[in-house]
């Protein structure tokens, strides 16, 4: 049996009242694609480039199916109804650290699924992973993501860093916030 097909059945499943955070699968790639091609999603972040085509999504996944859960997770956020919503990913980081990231597809913003996502993983971190530090930053220019991560117990540390967006090709000012378990 080759990797790509033993990793999901030992990676973690999540469940919250909404969704359900598990390891991404191939199945994702098209609502990827689609949610995270949308250049108000992607242009938030540093990592996502603009445009995500299905290929690149099918890279990301192929890539996300191969992690060491030991050391980095990326959970895909599945709405019990609507599908994949989001991606919800934890990265290592310097000194260490490890560093929170989120997305969210536009159709389904300001319902409550980031804040959701965000503290069933943090709950995850704390529980399982016996992590006791995360960091996370949002561009100066995003405070849904400031609100998300403060609802979720993270502060501002006051340190604000100048960050590469891939999908805006330029350096975004960004925010950066911990949470401590
Ligand atoms: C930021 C993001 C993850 C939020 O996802 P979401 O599911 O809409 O978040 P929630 O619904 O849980 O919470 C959003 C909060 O932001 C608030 N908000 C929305 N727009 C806002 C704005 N312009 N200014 C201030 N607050 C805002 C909402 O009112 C809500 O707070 P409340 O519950 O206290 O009212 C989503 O917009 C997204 O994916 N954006 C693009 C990528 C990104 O920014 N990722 C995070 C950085 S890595």
């Amino acid at each position: 049996m080759c990797a790509l097909e033993v990793t999901p059945e030992i990676t973690p499943v999540l469940a919250t009242e909404r969704l359900i955070l598990r390891g991404p699968v191939v199945g994702d790639a098209q609502a990827m694609s689609r949610l995270a091609g949308d250049i108000n999603v992607a242009g938030q972040t540093c990592a996502l480039p603009h445009p995500f085509t299905e290929d690149d999504a099918e890279r990301a996944v192929a890539r996300a199916m191969r992690l060491d859960w030991n050391e980095e997770a990326k959970f895909a956020i599945e709405h019990r109804n609507f599908g994949l919503v989001g991606m919800l990913g934890f990265r290592p980081a310097a000194l260490g650290r490890i560093e929170l990231g989120c997305w969210i597809g536009r159709p389904y913003w300001n319902r409550g699924y980031a804040t959701e996502a965000v503290r069933a993983g943090l709950t995850w971190v704390k529980r399982d992973w016996r992590k006791k530090l995360v960091v996370a930053g949002h561009f100066a220019d995003n405070p849904a993501s400031g609100q998300v991560l403060c609802k979720a117990g993270f502060l501002y540390t006051g340190d604000v860093e100048r960050r590469l967006s891939k999908a805006r090709g330029e350096a975004v000012s960004t925010r950066m916030m911990v949470w401590l378990a």
